[in-house]
């Protein structure tokens, strides 16, 4: 397995990858930012993004978005395709993405939004803290991309305080990693989903 920052010679990869976040959404049944091919190929050509190859194919992919002009970057767009789930690939590309990000951007705070319980886990072993939205970016760029998702209504009814996705956060200024082998409490986690589902997807 290869995990390289993609350029231009990687834009045949960007159906694929559009493909495989679009079909992974629908079978998750969770709402999800859509994205084009053009857009996929704007994060590759910037040389923004993590891509995994298994020899030609795909297997993974993560960018990084630049919001408020620098002072916050995203780690956004994971997937891994499904022939590939459950080896710790998902990981390695967090990994990855999240070292360029402090390479290209060494004093953006980085964030995510994620409604999965292996994303929080993953951001949580780099150092991330889940946080209030009021602590991410107010870029109303980066809101717009929640447009898309199945779940936008809830978003727009709490005057974007909160939502199904929980805010994660990387801080620079607060480096500390959580101690080894302190793990995310995923029980926690669930319950909260399950408690906002209840809340903001109660039948009208
Ligand atoms: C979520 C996804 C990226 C995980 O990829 P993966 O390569 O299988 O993940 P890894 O093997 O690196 O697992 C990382 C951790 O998450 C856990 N995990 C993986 N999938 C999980 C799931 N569906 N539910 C709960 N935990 C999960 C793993 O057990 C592992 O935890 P551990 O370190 O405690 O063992 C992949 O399933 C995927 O692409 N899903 C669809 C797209 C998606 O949900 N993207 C995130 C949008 S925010």
């Amino acid at each position: 397995m290869n995990l390289i920052v993609a350029n231009e010679s990687h834009f045949k990869y960007a159906q694929d990858i559009c493909d495989t976040i679009a079909e992974s959404a629908k079978i998750r049944g969770t709402g999800i930012a859509k994205r084009t091919p053009e857009y996929i190929q704007k994060k590759l050509s910037n040389g923004n993004a993590i891509l995994a190859l298994d020899g030609e194919k795909f297997a993974g992919f993560c960018y990084i978005e630049v919001w408020g002009h620098e002072k916050f970057v995203a780690n956004s767009g994971l997937i891994v395709h499904p022939d590939y789930r459950g080896q710790g690939l998902a990981k390695k590309i967090k990994a990855k993405v999240f070292e360029l990000s402090r390479k290209k951007f060494p004093d953006a705070k980085i964030f995510g939004i994620t409604t999965g319980l292996a994303v929080m886990k993953i951001n949580y072993e780099l150092g991330y803290k889940p946080v209030t939205f009021s602590e991410l970016t107010d870029d109303p760029e980066f809101w717009k991309g929640c447009q898309t998702c199945k779940n936008f209504d809830i978003l727009t009814r709490t005057e974007q305080k909160m939502c199904l996705c929980t805010g994660m956060l990387y801080d620079p200024a607060h480096k500390k990693k959580p101690e080894e082998g302190k793990q995310m409490n995923g029980k926690a986690f669930t319950r909260l989903k399950s408690i906002k589902e209840s809340l903001f997807l109660k039948k009208k």
